[in-house]
């Protein structure tokens, strides 16, 4: 057998400094549906999530918490473990930037830089925001009411001068302008491409790589008053995990150049010209294709520490249910658009698609099937045109969502899957297997029978979105652990007829609002 074809998606690496929210649950969740999938589909999958540990601003983070940065680090990164677990992450690998694999990692591609003529020593002095890790351009501030200088971010701004050596980022924008038109996937969504080709056509900058004036980093190979630029080594993250310094490691061939690499639209500008710059500057291929997704607000407004208002995981978790949470971010919005979180939404989806279609088709179903069927898999009789087109809708759905995944339209793909769900629920209705109990039992089983392979499909093509649900849902159809890839879809994996089943239970409860 051909080897399977692998998969590298990568999430950022999250600033400890923040306890994580919502927005980092989503991009990490985006990149577990996706692992998920791309497993189902037989691929060799590497889901890359960590935290980002050096700089300034973790550095004072640290102060302010009375500790040293590396007991600070080691205590919060915690805390982005913790919801990995909580959300039902499938990440194959955490990774520290404070780990000994990625200090080595950060000097072999300076180390290649240098050698290369690409990094120079110079002195800055300019514009630095902690809060983005960010150097800033004048031109590009704006003064607030109390004085102070502030980013486009939102982020205020310090004068710093200090020693640094530059990266020349400057002979890099006809490259990079050339790199993105031979490969129009690298930029995504569309949306970001204009914004982003007409930044690097604006002329790129040579770009300080190192600091001087606190330690807490990855030491400048030859040159240890300097620690590396935060996000210089934040990036190189993704080639350590897959074994740089070492390319000619079995894992690296295997797995870089990442498939994916997932952020949000306020780091799109690191991860689409710099680290591509860093990379071929290097000598080293640059990612296949970096999304950056859209911001998510709550009831209308932006979450912040400030407000107080930050949507917290676990309590969402425990308030809606894991697997309605992880459904309702993937659904609600079109994945690369901003999104709003409401309590209203988030119900009105838990008991629309949720509680009412795709629990209720399959309650309806089973219980069919447990109190006439005699707790079996019925047998079906020959097909009508009804029947044939409800099956291979559902034996099409592969087909279908498998583009929509590949370039990470995961409401398209819910909204497919659902499009059968009601198909589903239209048949049952038109083929009224409840009358068909006196009349024709045998008519009776067939149609149960066309319903629970449409049901076996559904559920199976959801794992990656709602994996808990969906195993329930197929424990409940009595399917073996190893019938659950996305190779037992088609007509070629049914169901047995004779099966024994398991007693049903809802999967879905709907949510009653204690105010209401
Ligand atoms: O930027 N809506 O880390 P970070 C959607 N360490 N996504 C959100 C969000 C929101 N309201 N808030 C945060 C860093 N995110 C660097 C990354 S990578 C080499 C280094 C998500 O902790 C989104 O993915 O500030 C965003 O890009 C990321 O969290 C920023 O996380
Ligand atoms: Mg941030």
């Amino acid at each position: 057998m051909a080897e399977a074809e692998r998969y590298y998606v990568t999430t950022p690496i999250y600033y400890v400094n923040d306890a994580p929210h919502i927005g980092h649950a989503y991009t990490t969740l985006a990149c577990d549906a996706l692992a998920r999938f791309m497993r189902l589909d037989g691929r060799s999958v590497h889901f890359l999530t960590g935290t980002d540990e050096h700089g300034q601003k973790v550095a004072k983070s640290a102060a302010a918490a009375g500790m040293s940065p590396k007991d600070f680090t080691d205590k919060v990164s915690q805390n982005f473990r913790e919801l990995a677990k909580a959300m039902n992450f499938s990440n194959d690998d955490f990774i520290r930037t404070t780990e000994e694999r990625h200090k080595k990692s950060c000097q072999e591609l300076w180390r290649r830089l240098k050698e290369r003529g690409e990094v120079y020593l110079g002195s800055y002095a300019g514009w630095y925001a902690v809060r983005d890790e960010a150097y800033y351009g004048e031109e590009e501030l704006t003064l607030a009411p109390n004085g102070k200088r502030i980013a486009p971010s939102g982020a205020e701004v310090e004068w710093v001068e200090e020693p640094s050596y530059f990266f020349k980022l400057s002979q890099w924008g006809d490259k990079l302008l050339k790199f993105y038109e031979d490969n129009p996937q690298f930029l995504a969504p569309e949306s970001r491409r204009n914004e982003i080709i007409s930044f690097v056509k604006s002329g790129l900058r040579d770009l300080s790589v190192s600091r001087t004036t606190f330690n807490w980093g990855v030491p400048v190979p030859d040159d240890p008053d300097h620690v590396m630029y935060v996000w210089l080594d934040a990036l190189t993250n993704y080639i350590t995990a897959v074994g740089f310094p070492d390319d000619n490691a079995p894992s690296y061939r295997k797995f870089w150049p990442a498939d994916l690499h997932m952020v949000g639209k306020d780091i799109a500008r690191f991860h689409m010209v710099y680290w591509p710059a860093f990379l071929m500057a290097a000598g080293l291929e640059p990612p296949r294709r970096v999304f950056a997704h859209g911001w998510w607000t709550n009831e209308g407004q932006k979450m912040s520490k400030s407000l107080g208002n930050a949507l917290e995981p676990h309590a969402m978790v425990a308030k809606y249910g894991l697997d309605q949470v992880r459904y309702f971010l993937l659904r609600e919005i079109p994945f690369g658009n901003d999104g709003d979180f409401s309590h209203r939404s988030m119900v009105h989806r838990m008991n629309g698609d949720l509680a009412n279609d795709l629990g209720n088709l399959a309650q309806r179903v089973l219980s069919m099937i447990n109190k006439n069927c005699g707790e079996q898999v019925p047998q079906p009789g020959a097909f009508t045109d009804a029947d044939k087109k409800l099956l291979s809708s559902a034996h099409g759905l592969l087909a279908k969502v498998r583009p929509l995944m590949a370039e990470q339209a995961f409401h398209r793909t819910l909204e497919a899957i659902w499009q059968v769900v009601g198909d589903g629920n239209r048949y049952v209705d038109e083929q009224a297997p409840w009358a068909l109990k006196k009349t024709d039992p045998a008519r009776m089983a067939t149609v149960l029978y066309v319903l629970a392979e449409t049901v076996r499909h559904v559920a199976i093509l959801v794992q990656p979105v709602m994996p808990h649900s969906m195993a329930k849902m197929l424990d409940q159809l009595a399917v073996p652990d190893d019938a659950r890839t996305f190779s037992a879809l088609g007509d070629g994996g049914t169901l047995k007829p004779g099966t024994k089943l398991p007693k049903p239970e809802g999967v879905f409860p709907r949510y009653v609002d204690e105010a209401a």
